[in-house]
């Protein structure tokens, strides 16, 4: 039987960064990979929406320019195409990763693992009829959709009516009439698309906002633009029946029933269950793993990263949560912080955020400063966004002058939001970022037009 020093289940982006940084400290590792290495980040997420949305956004230039002086006849989006394109570059990013882990040395089994036992030494694995022991187990088995026991869905989702976030991707053709359950984040990129194709989409949400826990005003901001670009938004309405090719809701007491030709169901997603985890006695909460700081478990010698530990449910923290795991096991000094994690809508225009806003910093004591600006004031966005309605938040803590939070809406947000992860970060005072030069012109610069407004 073959010993190695960590055993990882599941091979997205903790699973497949924990390997790379384990293999370069010199960790003799195993990653095990049900379905596709990259996971749902990859294969069925993050990248494949962001390439369908990038030809929504390039098709959306070319039908609405003629406000810049440029004007395309005939322009049209071929879906079938963006598709293609979509699994080609996903398919290019797999590869790379597969060939990462090769390079250091990582043993990749393209299998489902199953925890067999607790033993001397560590644990065992058994995957594909063999059985591999390790020293240190780490579990970062990802996450599913949710999918309540909403009257007619799991036949709908049988016939092929209901779709999850997988399937949405691969649609061999646009729905001429879409509706989407669920106002968050998979919801609305995926509205976003689908409009752009041509589909007529409808988003029911159940609370009264969307875009989940984001800025009240940035999301009535995107409201206005998602409205604007054609996509139809029953809000305060819950769906309670997917079925015969209708989506049915309750809204303010009354029933209606929205009939279409597909329905998105993305209404959350939940960790992953993996077999065998009960022997081990891990400690469960609501089904997520439960970890610490190190990502460790209750069990010595077993952590788990990324969507499993239902913490934060986004690439970029299951790549830190892989890396921080990896650094406990070698005894590198490293702790996992939550404090300053950005999030993205990739939406048109896009919506990103970190750290506290108003509300939830004066809730947790804070006494805060806090300035708001149009992205007009930015030269960039002014040229490049004709009767662009964005906005840029900052709330920082009055006494010591720190960032607390900055939320953003408006063209290149998902980039400029990493500048406002680090101020929060690395704990730099206002003061001191005010003696910081932005590149000129940048959509950033409205950042630091609002360090001088605080
Ligand atoms: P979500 O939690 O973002 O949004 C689900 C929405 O569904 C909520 O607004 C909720 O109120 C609504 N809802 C729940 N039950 C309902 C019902 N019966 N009727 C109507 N509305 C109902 O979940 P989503 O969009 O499925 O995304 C899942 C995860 O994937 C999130 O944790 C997100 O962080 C991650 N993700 C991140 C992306 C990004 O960073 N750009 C992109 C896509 C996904």
């Amino acid at each position: 039987m073959d010993t190695y020093d960590i055993a990882i289940i599941g091979g997205g982006p903790a699973g497949y960064n924990a390997a790379e940084r384990a293999g370069h400290a010199g960790l003799k590792t195993v990653v095990f990979e049900k379905r596709a290495l990259g996971g749902v980040c990859l294969n069925e997420g993050c990248i494949p929406s962001k390439a369908l949305l990038n030809s929504a956004k390039i098709y959306d230039y070319a039908r609405h320019s003629e406000v810049y002086g440029v004007t395309v006849k005939n322009a049209s989006l071929d879906h079938k195409t963006v598709v293609a394109r979509k699994n080609k570059v996903v398919s290019k990013l797999t590869g790379g990763v597969a060939m990462k882990l090769k390079k250091c040395g990582v043993t990749v089994i393209n299998a489902e693992a199953a925890i067999e036992n607790k033993t001397a030494g560590g644990f065992t694995v058994s995957a594909a009829g063999n059985t591999y022991a390790a020293k240190n187990l780490l579990v970062c088995a990802g996450s599913v959709p949710v999918l309540p026991p909403i009257q007619g869905l799991a036949d709908s989702l049988k016939s092929g009516f209901a779709l999850t976030s997988r399937e949405i991707l691969d649609l061999e053709a646009v729905p001429k009439t879409l509706t989407i359950v669920g106002g968050g984040v998979i919801g609305l990129e995926m509205a976003a698309y689908y409009a752009s194709a041509g589909a007529a989409v409808t988003v029911v949400e159940m609370l009264n906002s969307i875009g989940g826990p984001i800025d009240g005003e940035i999301s009535k901001i995107l409201l206005n633009n998602l409205t604007k670009a054609g996509i139809a938004f029953a809000l305060g309405a819950k769906v309670t029946a997917i079925e015969n090719g209708g989506v049915t809701y309750e809204k303010d007491g009354k029933t209606q029933t929205l009939k279409c030709d597909k329905t998105l169901v993305s209404i959350g997603r939940r960790a992953a269950a993996v077999s065998g985890l009960e022997k081990l006695g891990v400690a469960l909460e609501r089904g997520a793993i439960l970890t610490d700081e190190h990502m460790r478990t209750n069990i010595p010698g077993v952590y788990a990263a990324g969507d499993v530990n239902g913490k934060s449910m986004l690439a970029h923290t299951a790549y830190r949560e892989g890396e921080a795991a990896v650094n406990h096991i070698v005894n590198k000094r490293d702790v996992m912080r939550y404090e300053a994690i950005p999030a993205v809508i990739y939406t048109h225009p896009e919506a990103a955020f970190v750290g506290e806003t108003e509300d939830s910093a004066k809730k947790k004591g804070y006494e805060v400063k806090c300035a708001t600006l149009p992205m007009m004031y930015s030269g960039r966005y002014m040229a490049e966004n004709e009767g662009g309605d964005g906005i840029c938040k900052l709330v920082t803590e009055a006494k010591t002058g720190r960032v607390l939070g900055v939320h953003m809406i408006g063209g290149y947000a998902s980039e400029t939001i990493a500048l406002a992860a680090m101020m929060i970060e690395t704990e730099i005072k206002i003061g001191d970022l005010r003696e910081l030069v932005f590149p000129h012109p940048t959509c950033g610069e409205v950042i630091r037009e609002l360090l001088f407004e605080i």
